[in-house]
């Protein structure tokens, strides 16, 4: 079994820790957002998406959870070659009330929450090359609609994103981005969920990573903690490999309930007081699913 390095992931959090200072390329609207120019994908980018749909789709449904595989199906997402944007929009619309915009790359904060905010997800239109199948420093398509999109379907996951989005735009006077994109990266990015005695996959990160997908669930490396979403907010994370650690929610009304009833003004002044924790860390009071032996951590860290 190989891994590959999970540099997809790097961007999703850059995304949200991008400088404000970033200049809106030529051509985005005020609101960052470009025109997907879907009849510009040639044939081989169109049979790169197949390629690698047809890798995740065979290999996640007994992995996955199948909220992910229902939203694929709804939006028709196992039609063959890049989804058209417009199209998609239009079925979430109907679903959820969500829509998917192509921006240019990374897009400063305030703008990224202000569409989550807004129920819009903000995606890259661009795809990646064929050497970097496996290896990817600026999420691409492929990461932002296979990953994300799918869950915009379900209602309650399609919340929790707004609630999120909207979080985001209070947070921005505490000074507190960092504590909120660990939210994220431990959920939206890299969740997992427990369903019945089984864990399953649902974070963007993990889902369009083939590696990731097997390593996440199956690997003895990583710990798999329950959920506690002060204690996430403490946690560092690997930008640049495999998680050291996931966080195991029990549902998504459970997300979406704790993420729309906590109090985030005090909670970031408690933060500002607590030590942060490793990523491998492991604290007396957590619920542990598996306590990681971090094997891999170790042995890519001495490499
Ligand atoms: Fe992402």
């Amino acid at each position: 079994m190989s891994y590959h390095s999970g540099l997809i992931q790097q961007a999703a959090a850059v995304t949200i820790m991008a400088d404000v200072t970033l200049q809106r390329p030529e051509g985005a609207a005020e609101d960052w957002s470009i025109p997907q120019q879907w009849e510009r994908y040639s044939p081989a980018e169109h049979a790169l998406w197949d390629h690698l749909f047809e890798r995740q789709a065979g290999m996640l449904p007994e992995r996955v959870v199948p909220e992910f595989m229902d939203g694929l199906k709804l939006l028709r997402m196992t039609r063959p070659g890049i989804p058209h944007f417009d199209e998609l929009s239009e079925r979430l619309m109907k679903a959820t009330g969500w829509q998917v915009i192509a921006v240019p790359g990374l897009v400063p904060e305030h703008v990224f929450f202000e569409h989550l905010a807004n129920r819009r997800f903000v995606a890259g239109r661009f795809i990646r090359s064929p050497e970097q199948r496996d290896y990817l420093q600026e999420p691409d398509v492929f990461h932002d609609v296979f990953g994300h999109v799918p869950l915009l379907a379900n209602p309650v996951f399609a919340d929790y994103m707004q609630a999120y989005g909207r979080g985001g735009l209070r947070a921005h006077g505490f000074g507190s981005l960092t504590s909120l994109a660990r939210l994220y990266w431990y959920t939206v990015e890299f969740g997992l969920i427990r369903q019945g005695d089984a864990l399953k996959l649902y974070g963007a990160g993990i889902v369009s990573s083939y590696g990731e997908s097997v390593f996440a669930l199956d690997d003895s490396s990583p710990n798999r903690l329950g959920f506690d979403l002060a204690r996430v907010m403490r946690t560092h994370y690997r930008i640049d490999d495999f998680q050291q650690t996931y966080f195991v929610i029990d549902s998504f009304e459970d997300l979406l309930r704790q993420t729309i009833e906590t109090d985030f003004a005090p909670l970031y002044a408690r933060l500002r007081n607590e030590a942060e924790l490793s990523s491998d860390a492991v604290l007396p009071g957590d619920r542990i699913y598996t306590r990681g032996t971090q094997a891999y951590a170790r042995a890519r860290a001495i490499k």
